[in-house]
């Protein structure tokens, strides 16, 4: 969850967003960690990995918290695509996508034939890497397809498959002439205006400006509903970085020359849906992971986590855990305004406190 110096301090001088391409590495050897601690199981991390089996794991209160985020953000996607697959296929944008793993678990599971497209955007230079890594895997590769559907492009920067796509980008540049030629391919527009789309922003707003993001939003807002197709999205950020721990956090990060230019507007939890509302989406809910490991984590999954690794700090859990929180919001055009009850109840479900009674 904090992101450790990965790069050289000549790279950063004359790179400055070296450091913020780094906290890529960081977030995977997170999900490596808890992986191999048992928290999850994800057979594809370790691919996106070099040297995988020689990292060192992770505390465990980074394993708890990569656990918290990854299993509820799992949740959130679900029952988006459950819902908004309903009448046909659904396709998934990650922004800022990094090493993530999602595309190759989600298909190998039980919604792979609901996905139209699944398009990651990350910086050229972490879309060239995983580009390669995902090209020589033997794990990752097969989910893409046959070989001759699969093409590398962009010096090495992109890769196309029916389904996948990854693809480089400067998120902070203006949508219109940064993704939305990226989006347009000889066969046609990669991403449709008609299809229901889920966009996915783990730990990568908080790099941008407030204006940045918003407007990558809002161009994606007005490309959909060009087609009155609902649109989800998820976001996983930390928040109220002005008390005591924040500041901490800030200075730790300016050290290794990371600012977080997209954190000033959410000073509390209730600030965050704020975000979805003023660019009019029709439901907006937020979720610290203090709150979804206290409310919605079962009774057995938690006495299973506790048996992992001894956890003796807990209110410092506690408190690192009350500064991430989840996001998410639903924006559904008035012509289908039939579905919007539906989308009121994408929530993450309250979960059982105590195992039943047995018979
Ligand atoms: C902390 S990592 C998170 C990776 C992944 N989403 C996850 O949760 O595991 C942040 C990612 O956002 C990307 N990123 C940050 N700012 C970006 C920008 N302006 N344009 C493109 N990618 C960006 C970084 O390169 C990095 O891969």
């Amino acid at each position: 969850m904090f992101p450790r110096r990965l790069t050289s301090p000549s790279s950063e001088q004359s790179d400055p967003d070296a450091p913020v391409r780094a906290t890529d590495n960081d977030a995977a050897l997170a999900r490596l960690s808890a992986s191999q601690k048992k928290y999850f199981s994800d057979p594809y991390i370790s691919a996106l990995v070099p040297r995988a089996h020689l990292q060192k794991p992770r505390p465990p209160l980074i394993n708890v918290g990569t656990y918290l985020r990854g299993t509820a953000v799992d949740e959130l996607v679900d029952s988006w695509i459950e819902r908004a697959g309903v009448h046909g296929r659904v396709q998934i944008v990650s922004l800022g996508a990094g090493s993530d793993t999602r595309f190759w678990r989600l298909a190998a599971g039980p919604r792979a034939e609901k996905i139209e497209k699944y398009i990651e955007l990350d910086f050229p230079e972490v879309t060239s890497r995983k580009a390669m890594a995902v090209r020589k895997s033997k794990v990752l590769s097969p989910a893409l397809g046959p070989a001759d559907s699969v093409s590398v492009g962009d010096g090495g920067t992109s890769l196309r498959s029916a389904v996948y796509n990854l693809l480089p980008v400067d998120l902070r540049k203006t949508p219109g002439t940064s993704i939305a030629p990226l989006l347009a391919t000889e066969s046609g527009a990669l991403l449709s205006p008609n299809l229901p789309t889920l966009l996915l922003f783990e730990c990568v707003l908080a790099y941008m400006t407030p204006a940045a993001s918003d407007a990558l939003i809002r161009w994606f807002a007005d490309y959909t509903q060009s087609g009155s197709s609902p649109l989800g999205s998820i976001v996983y950020e930390m928040f109220g970085l002005g008390d005591s721990f924040g500041r901490v956090m800030l200075n730790n990060l300016k050290e290794r020359n990371v600012s977080l230019p997209g954190v000033g507007p959410y000073p509390n939890i209730a600030s965050l849906p704020e975000r979805f509302r003023r660019l009019n989406f029709t439901e907006a809910h937020a979720l610290t992971l203090k709150d979804i490991r206290r409310d919605h984590v079962d009774a057995d999954e938690l006495e299973r986590l506790s048996t992992l690794e001894l956890l003796d700090e807990v209110e410092e859990l506690d408190l690192v855990l009350g500064h991430y929180a989840i996001t998410w919001g639903a924006l559904v055009p008035e012509s289908i305004s039939a579905d919007r009850k539906d989308w009121a109840s994408w929530v993450l479900a309250p979960k059982t406190r105590e195992r039943p009674e047995e018979e």
